[in-house]
Formats: C-alpha cells, structure tokens, sequence
C-alpha cells in the first residue's frame, strides 16, 4: 500500500517522550513552552504571540471567537477550505459566505476575494492550498487597507513563506496543525498565532478555560490563595501538553529536511508527469514563495477523474481529492439566498486528485505511482474519446 501521508518519527522523538515520562510532568509545562519559544523565533515572532493548542480546529474555533461576531456578520472563507474553518464561523454566530478559487492553484486570490465582500464582511479565512502560499501578500495589503481582520488557516504551511516571511504571519491570526497526516506531526496539536498582543492574552486564556492566571506551584508562590478563580470570560479548555511538546520540538529541527525530500518528490513527479498527455501539474512556484510541499495534486478531465482514483486504489496507491467545496455542503448554505455559482471552484473539484507526498516515500515508490497514474490516465481517456467517437456516430 503506498500512503497518501505518513508521519515522519522515529528514535529522537522516542527519546523526547521518554524524557518526558522520567520527568513525570506529562501535562502543559516547561516543554510546551520551549516548543512555543521555538516555534515563535521559526515564525519569527514574539513567543507571547503564539500558544501551542490540541488542533488547529481548535486554533480555528478560538480565531472565530475571538472576531467576536455579531448577527449577520460575514466571513469570507474559499469554497474548497477545510470543513472546520465554516464550522468554526457558524457555531460563533457569523455566516460563512464562500469565494472561488484559482482552478490551478485551488488558492483564492484576492479578486475571488473581492467578488466576495460586502458592508457586512467582518473577517476572511484563508488558507494556503498544499502549503503553497498564493496570493497572501496581495489579500493581507488588501485587508489592512479595509480593516477586515485576515485569518490565514495555515494548517498545511508550517514551512512556507514569501520572501523569508513565514506564511501565517500576514495576516492577524492564524494556525497551525500537527495533527497524524501533517508534515510536523505531535499525534494531536496545533499552534495559534494572534498579531494583537491585548488578542494574542485573551486567545490565551480562552484556550485554558478563560483563567486569567491557572493555579499551580508557580502561582502559589506569588499568591496567598492560589486556588482562587479570576475568569475574565469563560474559555474552553484546548491547550497542548508536555508530550505532544516534546516530540513537536523534535519535528521542528526536523522540519528542513523533511520538507527537503517532499520537494525532491514534488520535482520527481514534475518531471516523470510533464508527458503525460491529458495530465495538469501544480507548475512553479511565483518568484520568493517556498511551500512546505503538503500536497502534489493532478488534474484531468472530468469524466475520468473518479476512474483514475478506482485504478490507483486497485494498485494499492491511495490518493484523494481535498477539499470538497464547502457550497456544496447543505449545511452551510446561505438561509436567505442562492447558494453561489462558483466555477473555478466546480472545475477544480471534478478534475483534481491528490497523490502520495511524504518524505517515507522512495523514488520507487514514486515511479510505481507515475507507472500507475499514466497507465490510468491514457486507458481510460482513450476510453473517453472511444465513447464520444461512438456517440457522434449514432
Ligand atoms: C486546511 C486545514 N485546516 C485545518 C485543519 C484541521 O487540523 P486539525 O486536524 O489539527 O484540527 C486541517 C486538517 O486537515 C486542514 O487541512
């Protein structure tokens, strides 16, 4: 079976668990806050700015709460997001309205963007399609100048940036996933980033139950009653833990070179796939963007895309497609409208599959899934024509 993901760990990260299990402080502490100290100087911000959480789902439910929506209050998010960005925005009471996308790069720009906005537009999410960055630079300048507050789902994109910037620090807040099938992997986890210092506090507390101050040895030391409760507002309770951290420090060191062989694959593919006839490749990345290679996706006609899949899946090569567009979705239809016609969006979700991408892969792992996907792709869209070819003649 040849993967579609699969987490790069081994004995260091071992070694870092059990460090923690000698220790016996396996809950939040001194290693969460290394990792977010680390994390911090990678993103290149204050560590006051980020707080390590259990997912970026959580990452994406405390940014929805922390826009403090009111009825009616619009966030633009692009169709083919994942799920929880438009689940996040409705259970904090504000309307998901969806954009189109680029159909290549499956990322909005900011015209998808633009098309999208009203007088009610509170926020827009977005997020970086494979880790590729997009056209982040142009949308965050195009935010600022409107006082839209941008939250940038960086799930995907823990190692990407556009000219040394890291992808996730544009905009005013966003996150980060680390959960089983990312590049940087704790099991379960995420990271938030929140630009605001006064947000960033707030963020923080409502990630540990709305505590202004969680009670502990630490704490007890400066307060003569240190199991008193000072709840600004009430929060949740989503933070990381010292396990998750340690192994997340690990996978942080890691990251260039994990990232490094994702790239070789990508170029791997490039290559091996150019001649395939019938067959879209992602293309170059702009000028300045590095991605952090989460997925190598391909597109194809419509008509033989599910097929291919069948095929690969029948040679124990698994792909898929992300994301599935989201205004197609009835729960998030608008209560009071049409649901939108997004073209680029349809066209990309009936013509692209994404294939295996993680560093366990060999170059023969690679090859067996080209030999595959062409063999695929050139039977069924002979196929196709062979159909069409009959349909005319009748
Ligand atoms: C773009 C995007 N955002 C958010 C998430 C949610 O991440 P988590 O699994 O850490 O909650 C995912 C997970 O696949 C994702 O792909």
């Amino acid at each position: 079976m040849i993967n579609l993901f699969q987490p790069q760990v081994g004995s260091e990260e071992l070694e870092a668990v059990a460090g923690v299990f000698e220790d016996r402080w396996l809950g939040h502490g001194p290693r969460t806050k290394a990792f977010e100290a680390a994390f911090a100087e990678h993103l290149g911000v204050a560590p006051e700015h980020v707080v390590f959480i259990n997912s970026a789902t959580s990452g994406l439910f405390l940014a929805a709460e922390a826009l403090d929506l009111q009825e009616g209050d619009e966030v633009v998010l692009p169709s083919l997001s994942f799920l929880a960005a438009a689940n996040a925005i409705l259970a904090h009471g504000g309307r998901p309205v969806f954009c189109d996308v680029d159909p290549r790069t499956l990322n909005a720009t900011l015209e998808d963007i633009e098309a999208a906005l009203t007088e009610r537009t509170k926020a827009v999410v977005v997020l970086h399609y494979g880790g590729y960055p997009g056209d982040i630079v142009r949308i965050a300048e195009r935010c600022r100048e409107l006082g839209i507050t941008l939250i940038e789902d960086a799930a995907c994109s823990v190692a990407s940036r556009v000219d040394g910037k890291a992808v996730g620090t544009f905009g005013d807040m966003a996150m980060w996933s680390f959960d089983a099938m990312k590049v940087l992997v704790t099991g379960d986890g995420g990271m938030i980033y929140v630009k605001d210092p006064e947000q960033a506090a707030r963020v923080r507390r409502l990630a540990y139950h709305g505590l202004a101050q969680s009670s502990g040895f630490g704490y007890a030391k400066v307060s003569a009653r240190w199991w008193e409760l000072d709840i600004p507002e009430p929060g949740r309770r989503v933070i990381g833990n010292d396990m998750t951290a340690a192994i997340g420090s690990v996978q942080l060191r890691r990251l260039p070179e994990m990232v490094a062989r994702r790239k070789e694959i990508v170029e791997l593919y490039d290559r091996e796939l150019a001649s395939v006839d019938g067959l879209l490749t992602p293309g170059a990345l702009p000028e300045g963007h590095e991605s952090t290679y989460y997925f190598y996706w391909v597109q194809m006609e419509p008509g033989i895309r599910d097929q291919v899949a069948g095929d690969l899946l029948a040679d124990d090569i698994y792909t898929t497609f992300r994301y599935a567009p989201l205004h197609k979705v009835p729960a998030y239809a608008p209560v009071d409208g049409p649901v939108p016609e997004l073209a680029a969006s349809d066209w990309a979700s009936d013509r692209t599959l994404c294939l295996p991408l993680h560093p366990g892969l060999s170059d023969a792992d690679v090859l067996t899934v080209v030999t595959s996907l062409r063999k695929s792709v050139e039977r069924r869209s002979a196929e196709a024509r062979e159909g069409s070819q009959a349909e005319d003649a009748r």
